[in-house]
């Protein structure tokens, strides 16, 4: 009798927790079959790992477990303690934020290290815009000279992607940016932002040009906006510059409908850069490299060390603005964009990146832009964000509650019904 009665009471107690939306659980008698939460735990992990595992695996008997008690934030906990956790899914996410092109077919470097880093040591994520450190890894086949291998040359991240290396264990956070004052010599940076102030970002926007894009690329990978959709025609055009022609083609109008909307917002920003260059080798900032000459470690700019492309093309429009400092000013504050950003501090203006990537980093639209890229890389799919504005909201809130932790966000968001199903 005792082998009837048993299993029959194991029965009707497990379908007494079935919710009848889960009608499909089935004992896990027949052998092979994985149940619901099995199936739950397998999936979850694959979102946050990007690796399969077999359905026997006690991580994944572990996760079900969790989930079958209704705790699938400790099963999201369970998965994230897989390297491959840092090693695919956090890289991914790191290295399409790090380039023009917004590829992941891209190598690896030190903005996406410093992605990782902050995401696996938990720190607060808005000393990605601000912080003064960077990551580097180690091994024997890792080329780590500071100079050559990771302040003129992207090899030393390279040879860690080449060598397969394991981020997760490998990468070490160093205090304190430096940049190559010559093949033998570096020195502390002036100004460090966190990965804002990068080789990579630097070398990616920083390149010829008129350090515009940096601004434009801040706002398109920390706020999620493209310059059109923050473009405000309305705003002041006091700090446009004098290489914008305001009567394009002998027409104002043009400029007043098209060209001001951009430059406003964006030259308004742009002084935070005055210091800065990058040459194709690397980083340059005017307080610590030298002017003038044709060696690879001087700088050009002028007496007040502005770089030169910051005041290019200065008979244009002569009566511009000339750029004499790194003072820069928030002119997105008009109603849309105040609505869209939602500045908080200290944020009509400074001088300087780490000044700028504050300003960024606390405002509201960071967090909220935070929370939509993990929604990308960890749920594999493109969160609305005007639709599901509200969503949003809340998330960037909760991300902010936590104390910034990427790491955390990655959990929650994995787990939310928009993500996971129900
Ligand atoms: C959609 C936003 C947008 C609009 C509209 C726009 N610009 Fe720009 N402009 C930019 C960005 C971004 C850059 C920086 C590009 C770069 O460095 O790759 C830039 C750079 C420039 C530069 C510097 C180019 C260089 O590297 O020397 C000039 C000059 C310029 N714009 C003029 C104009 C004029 C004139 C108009 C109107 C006909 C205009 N822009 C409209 C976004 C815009």
């Amino acid at each position: 009798m005792k082998f009837i009665v048993l299993p029959l009471l194991v029965l009707s107690v497990t379908s007494a927790f079935v919710s009848p939306a889960h009608g499909q659980v089935k004992p896990n008698i027949s052998a092979g079959e994985p149940t619901a939460m099995e199936s739950r735990a397998r999936k979850l992990y694959e979102r946050i790992t990007g690796t399969k595992l077999p359905v026997d695996s006690p991580i994944i008997a572990q996760m079900a477990d969790m989930i079958g008690k209704g705790n699938l934030l400790g099963a999201a906990q369970e998965a994230t303690k897989d390297p491959n956790f840092y090693n695919i899914t956090v890289k991914l996410m790191a290295m399409e934020l790090s380039t023009r092109d917004e590829t992941i077919k891209t190598p690896f470097n030190d903005f996406a290290a410093g992605i990782i880093g902050v995401t696996r040591d938990q720190t607060d994520a808005r000393e990605l815009l601000t912080g003064n450190f960077y990551y580097q890894g180690s091994g024997t086949n890792i080329r780590s000279n500071l100079i050559p291998d990771l302040l003129i040359s992207n090899n030393h991240y390279a040879d860690l992607e080449t060598n397969r290396v394991d981020l997760a264990a490998n990468l070490v956070r160093v205090e304190g940016q430096v940049i190559a004052t010559s093949a033998t010599a570096s020195v502390a940076s002036p100004d460090p932002a966190g990965v804002l102030t990068s080789r990579t970002f630097m070398g990616e926007h920083a390149l010829m040009g008129t350090n515009r894009r940096l601004v434009e690329y801040t706002f398109r990978e920390f706020m999620c906006v493209p310059l059109s959709e923050w473009a405000d025609g309305g705003a002041s055009d006091a700090r446009i510059g004098r290489d914008i022609d305001r009567f394009p083609a002998g027409d104002h109008m043009k400029f007043q409908t098209s060209c001001k909307g951009c430059h406003t917002v964006m030259d308004g920003f742009r002084g935070a850069f005055a210091k800065w260059d990058y040459d194709g080798m690397g980083i340059k900032h005017s307080a610590v490299n030298t002017r003038g000459g044709a060696a690879n470690y001087t700088i050009a700019s002028d007496a007040a060390g502005i770089v030169t492309k910051m005041n290019k093309n200065n008979t244009v429009f002569p009566s511009g603005y000339i750029t004499t400092n790194d003072s820069f000013v928030n002119h997105a504050t008009r109603t849309a964009n105040a609505e869209m950003f939602e500045w908080r501090g200290a944020a009509a203006g400074g001088n300087g990146v780490k000044a700028f990537g504050t300003v960024v980093a606390n405002s509201r639209r960071f967090s909220q832009c935070m929370a939509k890229r993990v929604f990308k890389a960890v749920c594999r799919k493109e969160l609305d964000a005007v639709k599901n504005r509200d969503l949003l909201k809340k998330w960037g809130d909760e991300f902010e509650t936590s104390g910034y932790k990427l790491k955390s966000l990655f959990e929650s968001i994995s787990t939310k019904p928009e993500c996971l199903g129900s």
